[in-house]
C-alpha cells in the first residue's frame, strides 16, 4: 500500500468542511492513518512550498496557508498518490471534474481546499516534515 500527504487548507477549516472532505476521501477507499490540526508557521509554509518560491503567487500562497488552521494527514491505499490527486480534482476548480473535492468546495485556484503529494519522493518528504513515524498508525 502507498501513502500520500494531504492538507485540508485554511479555506476548508474556516468553512467547517473537514468532515465533508474526509467523507469523500474515505469513500474513495483511502484510509486516514494520521491526522492533526495545526496552525502552520510562516517557516513551515515556506519550506513546504519551497519549490514554488520564485513563482509570482508564492507570497500570497504562504499568507493564505498561515491565515487559519489546516489539517495535515497521511492517507494510505492502493495507488494513494494518484488516487488522491484524482479525488481532489484539477488545481483550478473551474477545471475540476464533478464530484471532486475542488469542484465541490474550492473557492479559487489559490483557495483550493486541499493539497496532495504529486510523486512518491515528495510524499515521503512532506510526510516527514509534519509527522513522526510513531504518529502514523496504519
Ligand atoms: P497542491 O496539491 O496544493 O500542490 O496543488 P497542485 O499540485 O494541484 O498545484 P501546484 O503544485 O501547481 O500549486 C501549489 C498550490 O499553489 C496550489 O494548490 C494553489 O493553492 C497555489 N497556486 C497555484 N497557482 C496559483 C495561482 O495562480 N495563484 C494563487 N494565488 N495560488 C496558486
Ligand atoms: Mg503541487
Amino acid at each position: 500500500l502507498e501513502r500520500t500527504f494531504s492538507i485540508l487548507k485554511p479555506d476548508a477549516t474556516r468553512r467547517n468542511l473537514t468532515g465533508a472532505i474526509n467523507a469523500i476521501i474515505e469513500k474513495a477507499g483511502l484510509r486516514i492513518v494520521a491526522q492533526k490540526r495545526i496552525h502552520m508557521t510562516r517557516g513551515q509554509a515556506e519550506t513546504f512550498y519551497g519549490v514554488h518560491k520564485d513563482r509570482p503567487f508564492f507570497g500570497e500562497l504562504v499568507e493564505f496557508m498561515t491565515s487559519a488552521p489546516v489539517v495535515v494527514q497521511v492517507l494510505e491505499g492502493e495507488n494513494a498518490i494518484a488516487k488522491y490527486r484524482e479525488v481532489m480534482g484539477a488545481t483550478n476548480p473551474a477545471n475540476a471534474a464533478p464530484g471532486t473535492i475542488r469542484k465541490e468546495f474550492a473557492l479559487s485556484v489559490g483557495e483550493n481546499s486541499a493539497h496532495g503529494s504529486d510523486a512518491a519522493e515528495t510524499a515521503a518528504q512532506e510526510i516527514a516534515q509534519f509527522f513522526a513515524g510513531n504518529e502514523i498508525v496504519g
